[in-house]
C-alpha cells in the first residue's frame, strides 16, 4: 500500500485567525515570509480576507473572516487563531477523495471546480483530528498566482532560510491517538514510523504518548500525541483545554542552516524555549563531535539529537497565540530522520516552567 490517494505533497497550510493582516505582517517580519497574494473586499471576496505568504517550499495561507456568520469566525472565538486546512496537493483531487473516503474518511465537501481568469482547479476535503481538515487539491490548468480568487500582492519579507514543513504534530485526546494513527494509515496508506511512550517522555510531572505516521518517501510525516497519565496536568492536556478540542500543536520547518536561520529569527524577536545551560555541559558527550560551533548552538539555545543514520539540530518557539497552542520548530537534519527524542526531558522541563508560570500545572 504505497501511496493510495496519489498525494504528492503539502500544498498549504491554511490558520483561521482573528486579524488575518496583523499576522500577515508577523509572519512577514518575524519568520521572514514574502507575501505572494491576496483576497478581500478589494478583490471581490466579501465573506473572508487571505493572506498567502511563502517561503521556499513553505506556504501559509492566513484567514479571517469578514463575515460574522463565516465559520472562522466561529472557530476563532472557540480556539483562537489555529490549523484549519493541512491542504494536500494530489495527482486528482476526484480520486483521492473517492478513495478516502472508501477507506473511512468522513466528507467535508465533494470535489468542485474552483474556477477564475486563470484557470480551474478541483479541490475536495476530508475531516481529520478536532475540527481539522485536509484539503485534497489538483491542478487542471490553472496559471494564477496561487489558487483561485486570489490576486499577486506581493510584499517580499527578508527571507531566513525555511525551506518546507518538515512535520506536523496533532495532539488528540487521551485514548485516541492509535485510532488517528491508525487513520493515517488506512486512509493515506502511511507507515508507523517512530513511535514514543511514556517511558521516553516522562519528566516528573507530565508525559505525553506520540506516534509518527509517514508516507513511504518520508515527505510528509504527522506525529499524533496524545497525553499520558504523570503526576500533574500534561502538556497535551493544558493545549486540549485551551485549543477546545484536537488540533495541530506543532508545526516543524526545516532549515540548510540553523545557526543562521535562529539567529535571524530571533533578531526578529520571535520567542524561543530556553533549556539550562547545564544541558550543554553533556551534550558534546551524549552525541559526540558535531560540524557547527558549539558555542553558538549553546548561545541560542539549538538542541542537538543523534541516532544511528547521523544528528540534528533543533529548536521550539513558545506558542505564537495568548492561548498556549500553536507553536514552531526550527529543524536542521544532518543524516537523522527522527524528532529529538533525546531532547524530550530537557525540553519538556523547560516547557513546564511556563506552563507553571501560566497556572495550568
Ligand atoms: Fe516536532
Amino acid at each position: 500500500m504505497q501511496n493510495p490517494l496519489k498525494l504528492k505533497k503539502i500544498h498549504h497550510v491554511e490558520f483561521w485567525v482573528g486579524n488575518a493582516k496583523q499576522a500577515a505582517y508577523y509572519y512577514r517580519k518575524g519568520f521572514g515570509f514574502n507575501q505572494l497574494a491576496y483576497r478581500g473586499l478589494e478583490t471581490g471576496s466579501r465573506d473572508v480576507a487571505s493572506y498567502v505568504l511563502q517561503q521556499n517550499k513553505c506556504n501559509f495561507v492566513l484567514t479571517t473572516a469578514i463575515n460574522p456568520e463565516h465559520p472562522a469566525a466561529d472557530h476563532v472565538r472557540r480556539h483562537g487563531d489555529g490549523v484549519k486546512d493541512i491542504a494536500l496537493h494530489v495527482e486528482d483531487a476526484d480520486f483521492a477523495f473517492e478513495e478516502a473516503v472508501k477507506r473511512g474518511a468522513k466528507a467535508v465537501f465533494e470535489p468542485k471546480d474552483v474556477i477564475d481568469n486563470y484557470g480551474t482547479v478541483r479541490w475536495a476535503a476530508v475531516h481529520t483530528y478536532g475540527e481539522t481538515i485536509h484539503s485534497f487539491i489538483s491542478y487542471k490548468n490553472y496559471g494564477g498566482p496561487f489558487l483561485p480568487g486570489f490576486q499577486s500582492a506581493i510584499v517580499p519579507g527578508e527571507e531566513t532560510g525555511i525551506l518546507l514543513v518538515d512535520h506536523m504534530v496533532g495532539n488528540v485526546e487521551l485514548g485516541k491517538m492509535n485510532a488517528w494513527a491508525d487513520f493515517y494509515h488506512d486512509v493515506f496508506g502511511f507507515h508507523r514510523f517512530i513511535s514514543f511512550d511514556d517511558k521516553d517522555i516522562s519528566t516528573e510531572y507530565s508525559a505525553l504518548m506520540s506516534i509518527v505516521m509517514s508516507d513511504d518517501s518520508y515527505f510528509v510525516k504527522f506525529p499524533i500525541n496524545e497525553p499520558a497519565p504523570g503526576k500533574r496536568k500534561s502538556q497535551i492536556d493544558e493545549y486540549l483545554e485551551a485549543y477546545g478540542s484536537p488540533g495541530v500543536q506543532h508545526i516543524a520547518l526545516r532549515v540548510t542552516d540553523v545557526i543562521e536561520t535562529v539567529s535571524k529569527l530571533q533578531k526578529n524577536g520571535i520567542e524561543f524555549l530556553r533549556v539550562p545551560d547545564s544541558y550543554y555541559d553533556i551534550v558534546q558527550e551524549r552525541v559526540g563531535p558535531i560540524d557547527e560551533p558549539i558555542e553558538k548552538i549553546k548561545q541560542l539555545g539549538i538542541l542537538i539529537d543523534k541516532d544511528d543514520e547521523g544528528y540534528l539540530l533543533q529548536i521550539f518557539s513558545k506558542p505564537v497565540e495568548d492561548r498556549p497552542t500553536v507553536f514552531f520548530e526550527i529543524i536542521q537534519r544532518k543524516g537523522s530522520r527522527g524528532f529529538g527524542k533525546g531532547n524530550f526531558k530537557a525540553l519538556f522541563e523547560a516547557l513546564e516552567l511556563e506552563q507553571a508560570r501560566r497556572g495550568n500545572l
